[in-house]
């Protein structure tokens, strides 16, 4: 089963952009499912039928649709033992509202939606399997941890809450308690099982891709190289960008001259910055895209004949990883043969020259308070260490 995950920040197009992906794969004779998990659903909107929490067959062949309802899916998977935490925080004089917030781990409701992927690829019914909207920083965060189940104790120490630090204690003898051991102990190992099964399917490229919807202004171009950079960092393979809303050339207004212009800036540096990444222009439309007629259109300008499906990219074009006690990135640029490297780095982005090429990268929090000590050009990828000194001055 293929996965393809549409992210991007509010209002760009993913769930437009899902539900025309997953219209054209269907019409490929392709089995497919288009998921939301937004909590705002729009999908039943975009698609003009309404939709629940199961799968429900949309009307072309082998398209099916639903909107994750995550109370739901957290309920099922972790209620019980959300029960049994939040009665022992209140016995230990925490407030019903607070025990009930803390009982659950940020991030642990969309995890608990995603455990689904997991289950659709069990299952096998469906070819490709399309979610509108990835998961946020605090799910991607839960998902990449190795060991989660045994370090689930410790997790709780992480959240931001200062209260969490005076849980800690009452939580631990909790999971020592005869009372609850056995049995929270085993459904908190059985869930993060799953988890660690669902980053094995979400961190291979050839089983799954995250395509970033923006559109071609000012405001989302940082925001998207925030979320390309957290892909990357947590191990998914972004494989293509959409720029979605492209005023079309046949649009010969003078009112929109400065708009297309502007536009045409942006699309050159979304190019650029996403490098080697394949771009989708994707236009503006002459209405809202409602209903199947309209996003079928879509998906015709759209993809052409393209089959919108297979993998664009399977390599991570950005790498984070340690190397012999550095933090190191490394970025894959093709094209490029080498010569001298220049860094400069302003509060989390980081500048890099190397002959004509110049890129800008937006760091990952635990980067953005240190330094590039050097870079060098290896092959088509280039490599900069980081270290952990404060910043000189000049
Ligand atoms: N290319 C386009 N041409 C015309 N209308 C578009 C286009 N793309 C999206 N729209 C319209 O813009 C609105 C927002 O799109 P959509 O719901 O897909 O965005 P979203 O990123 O899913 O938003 P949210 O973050 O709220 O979930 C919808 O009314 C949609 O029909
Ligand atoms: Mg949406």
């Amino acid at each position: 089963m293929r996965t393809i995950l549409f992210t991007g920040k509010g209002g760009v197009g993913k769930t437009t952009l899902s539900a025309a992906t997953a219209l054209r794969s269907a019409s490929l004779g392709k089995r497919t499912l288009v998921i939301s998990t937004d909590i705002a659903h729009s999908l039943a909107d975009a698609l003009d039928m309404p939709l629940g929490n199961d799968p429900l067959a949309v009307g072309p062949p082998g398209l099916y649709a639903a909107e994750l309802d995550t109370a739901e899916e957290l309920e099922r998977y972790w209620g019980e033992i959300k029960r049994r935490i939040a009665d022992s925080l209140r016995e230990r004089g925490f407030s019903p509202t607070v025990a009930g917030e803390l009982a659950v781990l940020p991030g642990l409701d969309e995890i608990v939606g995603l455990v689904r992927i997991k289950r659709y690829h069990d299952e096998g019914a469906y070819d490709v399997l399309i979610i509108d909207s990835a998961p946020t920083g605090a799910a991607m965060r839960l998902l990449s941890a190795p060991d989660l189940g045994q370090r689930y104790a410790r997790s709780m120490l992480t959240l931001s809450s200062g209260l969490a630090r005076m849980v800690m204690p009452s939580l631990r003898s909790l999971l020592k308690t005869p009372l609850g051991e056995g049995m929270v102990q085993e459904r908190i190992a059985r869930l993060f099982e799953q988890v660690r099964e669902l980053r094995e399917i979400l961190t291979d490229g050839e089983q799954t891709s995250v395509r970033l919807v923006l559109n071609p202004d000012h405001m989302s171009l940082r925001e998207t190289q925030r979320a390309y950079t957290y892909m990357n960092l947590f191990g998914l393979t972004v494989d293509a960008v959409y720029a979605n809303r492209v005023i079309p050339i046949e649009v010969q207004d003078p009112f929109f001259e400065d708009w297309k212009l502007d536009q045409a800036a942006h699309l050159e540096e979304i190019r650029h910055t996403f490098a080697p990444l394949a771009v989708f222009e994707v236009p503006l439309m002459r209405q809202e895209v409602v209903g199947l007629e309209a996003l079928g259109a879509l998906a015709e300008t759209l993809y052409g004949e393209r089959d919108p499906t297979e993998p664009l990219a399977t390599e991570q074009p950005l790498r984070f990883y340690m190397e012999d006690h550095r933090y190191m990135l490394a970025l894959r640029i093709p094209g490029v043969s080498g010569g001298s490297v220049e860094l400069s780095k302003q509060g989390d982005e980081l500048y890099v020259r190397l002959g004509r090429l110049r890129r800008s990268l937006v760091l990952p929090q635990y980067l953005a308070g240190m330094q590039p000590t050097w870079a060098r050009v290896e092959g088509n990828v280039l490599k900069v260490a980081f270290e952990d000194k404060p910043q000189s001055s000049g």
